[in-house]
Parts: structure tokens; C-alpha cells; sequence
């Protein structure tokens, strides 16, 4: 039973059952009860073992599946056999370890179902774990989006498609975690995120891990999974984030553009001229946000922010990057305020408890 990648919710069954192959099982069932598979085989039921791995009992013994119902066979249009359990009552009587995993708190719906023949082949196959075809493309057999979005989408995670693809994060069968996860959520990404990565157009990616530890302030957005603000898969964003933020140094100081932010945060740190309450960056009353960002040409979150992590209060990077340079930000929080001596300005210092002229 071979199987496509095209977009179909199941799979057709070939049509099973000629007479020459019921004649064959006759023979068999002539010859002995116990018989060993060349009796099934080498004459008829070739199509069972065509493929190179056996399924173990069918290497030895048909009859550890199918047992004869006392008709004669082979018979057209009489069965002379029937599997002696229905489902993956058939399939648990040996590895009961698979019902097991029945226990875990997150059971995938097919394996829930019992459908374990919608992965798996039951004679023969060719992959070692005798399913139709390796991931991705089994997945894509029930999950068609994935393949969908994977050609259509501005950025896609490769990792994610390659290789083992869906597997290096997902278990098949059932997990002690949400979406079948083989690991806790960020753990997950850490895995692969603990050096530094080359990117096919040689760009290198940071190690992201390396940079969570050597810093004493984590983003409290970021404590338990990095899927607050990325996509595992793909999205239609660069970095694949889940939400609108603009890439770079400057960006329209608009609050569309740093929806991902604000989708937690509130925007009366951008928008609001004066404030005493919706910044802590601050002169008196006189937001400083907005004096950074709210304009045509204003200054990225990052151009003061690390959005993972940071050495810090606040998050305030040590460097931000400017072109080829990592420019040092000098940044000293104090009880009212703070003091910043960087490439853009000279030493500047805040005090929130400036009062306002106007
Ligand atoms: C592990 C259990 C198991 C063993 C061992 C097994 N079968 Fe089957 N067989 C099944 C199941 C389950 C089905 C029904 C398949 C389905 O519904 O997709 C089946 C279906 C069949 C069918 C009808 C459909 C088809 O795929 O052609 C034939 C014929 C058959 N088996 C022959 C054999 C022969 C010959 C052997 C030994 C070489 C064998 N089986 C060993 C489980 C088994
Ligand atoms: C009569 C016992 C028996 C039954 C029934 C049986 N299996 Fe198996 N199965 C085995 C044995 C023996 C092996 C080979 C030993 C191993 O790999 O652990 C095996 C191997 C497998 C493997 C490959 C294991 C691997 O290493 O990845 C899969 C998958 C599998 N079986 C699925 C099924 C499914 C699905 C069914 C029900 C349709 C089923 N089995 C029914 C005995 C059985
Ligand atoms: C969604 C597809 C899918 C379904 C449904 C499914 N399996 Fe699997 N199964 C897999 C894949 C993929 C692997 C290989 C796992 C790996 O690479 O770690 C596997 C591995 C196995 C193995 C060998 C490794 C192990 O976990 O012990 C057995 C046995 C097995 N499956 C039996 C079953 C049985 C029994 C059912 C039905 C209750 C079932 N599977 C349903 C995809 C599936
Ligand atoms: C036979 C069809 C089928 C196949 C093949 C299949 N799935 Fe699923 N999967 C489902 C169904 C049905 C659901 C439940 C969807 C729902 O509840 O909306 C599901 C749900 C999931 C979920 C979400 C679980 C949750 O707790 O929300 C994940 C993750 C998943 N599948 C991963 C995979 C992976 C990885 C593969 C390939 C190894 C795969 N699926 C192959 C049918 C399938
Ligand atoms: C890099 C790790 C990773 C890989 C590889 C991966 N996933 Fe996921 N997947 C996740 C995470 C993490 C979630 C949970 C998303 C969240 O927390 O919002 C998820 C969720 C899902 C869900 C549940 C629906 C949803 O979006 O929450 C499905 C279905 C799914 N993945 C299918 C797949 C398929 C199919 C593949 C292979 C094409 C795959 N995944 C590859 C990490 C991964
Ligand atoms: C199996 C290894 C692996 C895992 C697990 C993994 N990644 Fe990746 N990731 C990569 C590789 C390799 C690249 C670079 C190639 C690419 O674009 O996918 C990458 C790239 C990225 C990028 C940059 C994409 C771009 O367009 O530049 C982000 C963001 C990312 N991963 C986030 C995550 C998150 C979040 C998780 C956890 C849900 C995760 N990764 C899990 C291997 C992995
Ligand atoms: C609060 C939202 C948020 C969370 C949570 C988050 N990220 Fe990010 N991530 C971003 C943003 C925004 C960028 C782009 C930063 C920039 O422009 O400098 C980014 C960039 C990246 C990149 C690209 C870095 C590079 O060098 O190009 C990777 C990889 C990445 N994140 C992985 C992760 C991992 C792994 C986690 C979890 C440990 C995580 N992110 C959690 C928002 C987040
Ligand atoms: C998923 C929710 C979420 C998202 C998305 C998010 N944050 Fe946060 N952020 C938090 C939480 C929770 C805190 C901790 C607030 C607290 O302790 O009062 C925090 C704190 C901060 C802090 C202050 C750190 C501190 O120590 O008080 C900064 C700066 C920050 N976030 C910037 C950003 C930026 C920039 C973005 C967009 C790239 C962003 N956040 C996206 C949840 C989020
Ligand atoms: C010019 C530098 C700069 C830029 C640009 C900047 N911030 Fe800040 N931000 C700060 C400083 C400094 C603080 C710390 C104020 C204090 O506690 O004294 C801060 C504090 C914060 C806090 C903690 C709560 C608060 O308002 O005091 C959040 C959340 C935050 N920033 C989010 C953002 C977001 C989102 C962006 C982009 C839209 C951004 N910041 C852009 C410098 C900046």
C-alpha cells in the first residue's frame, strides 16, 4: 500500500482479495494449521512480505494474527480467516506497551481511536518502524496545512521539516506534555538553540541558550515556552514571530508595528505624551518612550531592550547593534531614574520626580 503526499484524508485500500490468493491460502490451510509463512507466501500472499522489513510475527507466523474459522480456504467470497482481535486490540495483545502510553495525560486522537494501521503497515514495510512513509510526509497525510504553509509562508523553521521534522519535537503516540511534545516547551527549542547556528544565506544565529545563562534578568515573557512570541513551524514574519514586529533600528513609531509587544504590554507606554503612571521612563511626567518612538523615524524596542534577556533591569541591553557595531548602552538605573551614555547621545539622566513646567 503505497501512500502519497497529496491532499487526501484517507487512504484508498487497494482491492485485496483475487482468487488466486484465496486459492493459495487453501493449499495452506491443507497442509497444516501451524504452518510457517513460505506456505502463504511463496505462491500467493507474496504482496505481504514484498517489502524489506518484516514485521516480526509475519516473518514466522501468519497465524499469530489471523486464525482459521473452520471454513475451507481458499473459498472466493468466503473468508477463511479472521484476525482474532479487532483494531489495536489486535496490536496491544503484544506490545502492551504502546496501550500503556494510554496513561500518559495527551494521547494523539488516531492512537486514542485505535487507528494504529492509518501510520502503520502491518506486514511488511519500508521503514524500520513500519509506517506508510517517514515524517514529515505521514503527517501531512492527516495535517495537510503543514505541508500547505511550509511552500506558501514568508518564513518557515526548517528544523522543523528536515530530517526527523515533526519527530524532533513530537512523540507519536502520547506525551506527559501539551501538543504531544517530546520535551518541555522551551527545552525543546534550547535543544538545538545551545550554539551558534549557520543559516543557509550564511547568516549566523545567536545561541540563544548560552545567552539566557550568562544573563541575571530573563524576560518574564519567556519563562516557561518561547511559542508566546514564535511559530515552531512557520509564519508569515521574519524570525517567525507570531505577531507584527519590525526588524531593525528604526521603525515608524506606531503601536501596529510592535503588536507582538503590546499584546501583553500596554500601549500607554508609547502613546501617551505625558504620563505619571504608564512608564517608568519617565522626566517628571514627560514620557520618554514616546519622546523616543512616537515619529516617523523612531527608535526600535531593541535599540534599548534585549527582548530575551539582559544584565540589566529592565531589560536594557549592555550593546545594541548599530550597523557593525555593537554600541554600549552604559546604562545606570538608580532609585528615580536612570543614566544612559551611549552612541546616540552623551551621558543623559531621567528623574521621575522632575516636576513638569507646563
Ligand atoms: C501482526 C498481525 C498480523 C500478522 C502476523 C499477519 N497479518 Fe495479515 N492482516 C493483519 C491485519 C490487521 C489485516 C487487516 C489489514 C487492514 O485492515 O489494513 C491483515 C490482512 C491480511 C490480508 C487481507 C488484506 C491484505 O492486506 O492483503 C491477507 C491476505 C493477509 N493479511 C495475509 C497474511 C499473511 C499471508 C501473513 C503471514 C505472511 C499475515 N497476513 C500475517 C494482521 C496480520
Ligand atoms: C503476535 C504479536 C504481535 C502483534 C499482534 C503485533 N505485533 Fe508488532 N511487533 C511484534 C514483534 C515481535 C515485533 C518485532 C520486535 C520489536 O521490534 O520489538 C514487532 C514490531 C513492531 C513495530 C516496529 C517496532 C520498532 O522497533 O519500531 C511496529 C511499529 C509494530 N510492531 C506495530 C504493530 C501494530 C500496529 C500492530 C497491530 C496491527 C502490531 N504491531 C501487532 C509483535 C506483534
Ligand atoms: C500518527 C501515526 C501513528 C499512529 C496512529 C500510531 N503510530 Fe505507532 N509509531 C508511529 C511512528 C512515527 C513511530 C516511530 C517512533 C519514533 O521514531 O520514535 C511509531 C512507533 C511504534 C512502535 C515502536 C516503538 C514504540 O513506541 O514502542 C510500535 C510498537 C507502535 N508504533 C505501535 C503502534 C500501535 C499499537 C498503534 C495503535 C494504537 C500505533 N502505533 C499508532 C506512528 C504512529
Ligand atoms: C490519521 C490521521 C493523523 C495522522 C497521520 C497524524 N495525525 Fe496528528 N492529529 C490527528 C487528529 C485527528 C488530531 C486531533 C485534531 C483536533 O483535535 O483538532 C491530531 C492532533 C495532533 C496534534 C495536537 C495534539 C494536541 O494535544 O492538541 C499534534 C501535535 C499532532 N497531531 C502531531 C502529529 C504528528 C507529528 C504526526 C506525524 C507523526 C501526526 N500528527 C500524524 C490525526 C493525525
Ligand atoms: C521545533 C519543534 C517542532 C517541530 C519540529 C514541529 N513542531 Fe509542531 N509544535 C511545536 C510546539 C512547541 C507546538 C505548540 C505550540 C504552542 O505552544 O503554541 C506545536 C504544535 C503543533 C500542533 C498543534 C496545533 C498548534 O499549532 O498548536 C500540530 C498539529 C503540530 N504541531 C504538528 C506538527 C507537524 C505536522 C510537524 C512536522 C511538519 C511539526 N509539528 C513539527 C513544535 C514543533
Ligand atoms: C532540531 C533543532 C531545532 C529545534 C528543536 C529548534 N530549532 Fe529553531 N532553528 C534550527 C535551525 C537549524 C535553524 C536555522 C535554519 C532555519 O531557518 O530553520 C533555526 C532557526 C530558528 C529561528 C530563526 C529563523 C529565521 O528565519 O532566521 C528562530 C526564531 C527559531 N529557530 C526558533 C525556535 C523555537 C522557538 C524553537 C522551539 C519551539 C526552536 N527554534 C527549536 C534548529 C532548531
Ligand atoms: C517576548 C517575545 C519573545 C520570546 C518569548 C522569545 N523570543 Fe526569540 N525573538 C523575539 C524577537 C522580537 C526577536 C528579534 C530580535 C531582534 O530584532 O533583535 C527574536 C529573535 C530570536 C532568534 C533570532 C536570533 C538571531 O540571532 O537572529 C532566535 C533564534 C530566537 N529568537 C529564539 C528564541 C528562543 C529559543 C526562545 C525561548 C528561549 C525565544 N526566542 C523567546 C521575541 C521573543
Ligand atoms: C507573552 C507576553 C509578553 C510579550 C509578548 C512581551 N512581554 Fe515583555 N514582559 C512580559 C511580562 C510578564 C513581563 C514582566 C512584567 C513584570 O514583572 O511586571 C515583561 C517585562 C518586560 C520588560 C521589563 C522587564 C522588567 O524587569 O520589568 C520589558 C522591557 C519588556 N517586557 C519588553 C517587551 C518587548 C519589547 C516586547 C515585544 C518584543 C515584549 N516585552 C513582549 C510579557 C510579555
Ligand atoms: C531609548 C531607549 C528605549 C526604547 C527605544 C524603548 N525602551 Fe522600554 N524602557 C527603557 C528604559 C530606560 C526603561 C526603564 C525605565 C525605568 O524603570 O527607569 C524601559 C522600560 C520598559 C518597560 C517596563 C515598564 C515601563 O514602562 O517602565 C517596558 C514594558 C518597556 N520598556 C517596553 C518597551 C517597548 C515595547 C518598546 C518599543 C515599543 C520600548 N520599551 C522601547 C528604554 C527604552
Amino acid at each position: 500500500m503505497k501512500q502519497t503526499n497529496t491532499k487526501i484524508t484517507r487512504r484508498v485500500r487497494p482491492p485485496i482479495i483475487s482468487l488466486s490468493i484465496l486459492i493459495c491460502l487453501f493449499s495452506w490451510s491443507l497442509i497444516s494449521q501451524n504452518a510457517v509463512t513460505n506456505n502463504c507466501t511463496t505462491e500467493c500472499h507474496k504482496r505481504t512480505v514484498k517489502k524489506d522489513i518484516l514485521h516480526g510475527p509475519t516473518a514466522t507466523d501468519c497465524t499469530a494474527c489471523h486464525e482459521t474459522n473452520g471454513q475451507e480456504h481458499p473459498l472466493e467470497d468466503v473468508a477463511g480467516f479472521t484476525l482474532f482481535a479487532e483494531g489495536a486490540a489486535l496490536c496491544y495483545s503484544c506490545h502492551v506497551e504502546v496501550e500503556e502510553e494510554h496513561n500518559l495525560k495527551y494521547v494523539h486522537k488516531p492512537v486514542k481511536n485505535g487507528e494504529c494501521t492509518e501510520c502503520h503497515e502491518v506486514h511488511s514495510s519500508n521503514d524500520s518502524h513500519l509506517v506508510f512513509t517517514p515524517a514529515p510526509d505521514l503527517c501531512f497525510f492527516c495535517h495537510s496545512e503543514y505541508e500547505d504553509k511550509k511552500a506558501t509562508a514568508k518564513t518557515v523553521h526548517k528544523a522543523s521539516f528536515e530530517g526527523d521534522a515533526c519527530l524532533l519535537c513530537h512523540t507519536p503516540h502520547a506525551s506527559t506534555q501539551k501538543r504531544l511534545l517530546a520535551d518541555k516547551s522551551k527545552q525543546l527549542c534550547l535543544n538545538c538553540h545551545n550554539k551558534i547556528i549557520k543559516k543557509e544565506d550564511g547568516n549566523l544565529i545567536a545561541n540563544i541558550e548560552k545567552h539566557l545563562n550568562e544573563s541575571s534578568h530573563l524576560h518574564k515573557a519567556l519563562k516557561k515556552r518561547c511559542t508566546s512570541c514564535h511559530n515552531p513551524h512557520y509564519s508569515e514574519r521574519d524570525l517567525l514571530l507570531k505577531d507584527e514586529f519590525t526588524i531593525g533600528t528604526y521603525v515608524k513609531g506606531i503601536e501596529e508595528n510592535f503588536s507582538l509587544c503590546f499584546g501583553c504590554h500596554d500601549t500607554d507606554l508609547l502613546n501617551l505624551e505625558t504620563t505619571a503612571v504608564g512608564t517608568e521612563f519617565r522626566e517628571g511626567d514627560r514620557n520618554l518612550h514616546f519622546l523616543h518612538i512616537n515619529k516617523d523615524k523612531g527608535r526600535n524596542c531593541t535599540t534599548c531592550h534585549d527582548i530575551h534577556a539582559a544584565n540589566n533591569t529592565k531589560l536594557i541591553a549592555t550593546t545594541v547593534k548599530f550597523g557593525r557595531w555593537d554600541m554600549p548602552l552604559n546604562y545606570i538605573p538608580n532609585d528615580n531614574g536612570g543614566t544612559c551614555a551611549t552612541g546616540c547621545h552623551k551621558e543623559q539622566s531621567y528623574s521621575r520626580e522632575v516636576i513638569s513646567n507646563d
